[in-house]
């Protein structure tokens, strides 16, 4: 982060960390809704901030998306950290397939030596599909590690958006917007207050879990992701660190 001490970033960091009641909040130069290359140094922070956290014998559940995928690159094996698994934060298959989680972790496991354990399942279950899932001893063992988790790494997305790509049905679109689902992590929809107002019917990672974890570690940038950004952090548990581009964090600051 010292890289970007000059140009004032760092402090526009400390000032969000105060007001949106984070552990710590990074900011990369340049907006990605106008340059997708801010991915790059997106992905580079997270992965420092991820790396500084790991520790021997952890648990890291990971979520989907682009901003998640961007760290990929980054990451490197650690000495001394052994034993580490990397899970994917949830069974459906939303994203496409280089960018969905059980990619992911392959990928990350690859990158740092490490263990992955994947799972997939289709992206929305009938609730009779879904209780016969729970017994699954595949499903079983991937709950076992959401309970045990250390860390998650995860992208924010908007609710909207996050519907449109994972093809919603009409059904649940109304009902999203009916209940004015603004941002989407981890399965989870939240409207602007910070509520759950819906959930991905597939087996993932519990907000009580993620709750309960050392570490968070929050991707998400551009201007256009900021209603979901300042909705996720009415909720965001305090250990969360927040990596975020300059155009996002300057609109967050204007709205606090
Ligand atoms: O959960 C939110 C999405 O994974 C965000 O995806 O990083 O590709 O915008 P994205």
């Amino acid at each position: 982060a010292l890289v970007y001490e000059w140009s004032g970033l760092t402090q526009l960091g400390k000032a969000l960390e105060q007001q949106l009641g984070l552990q710590h909040v990074l900011v990369v130069p340049g907006d990605y809704n106008d340059d997708e290359t801010v991915l790059t140094l997106l992905g580079k922070e997270a992965a420092q901030q991820f790396l500084l956290t790991i520790a021997n014998e952890q648990v890291v559940a990971v979520t989907g998306g682009k901003s998640v995928a961007s760290l990929a690159q980054f990451l490197q094996p650690v000495d001394h950290q052994q034993n580490i698994t990397f899970v994917a934060a949830r069974g459906g298959i939303g994203h496409e397939m280089h960018m969905q989680a059980n990619t992911l972790v392959a990928t990350f496991a690859m990158q740092m030596d490490a263990q992955h354990r994947t799972l997939f399942l289709p992206e929305h279950l009938s609730e009779q599909a879904y209780q016969a899932m729970l017994t699954e001893p595949m499903v079983t063992e991937i709950m076992a590690y959401y309970d045990r988790a250390d860390c998650v790494i995860h992208g924010i997305g908007s609710a909207e958006e996050m519907a449109i790509r994972r093809n919603t049905s009409a059904e649940d679109l109304r009902i999203l917007e009916e209940k004015g689902a603004v941002s989407e992590a981890f399965g989870y929809y939240f409207n602007a207050e910070g509520q759950i107002v819906h959930r991905i019917r597939t087996i993932g990672i519990q907000l009580e879990q993620v709750e309960k974890c050392k570490h968070i570690i929050a991707v998400a940038a551009g201007k256009q992701k900021v209603n979901a950004m300042l909705s996720y952090f009415k909720v965001a548990p305090k250990q969360t660190i927040f990596i975020t581009d300059e155009a996002a964090a300057k609109a967050i600051a204007e709205r606090l």
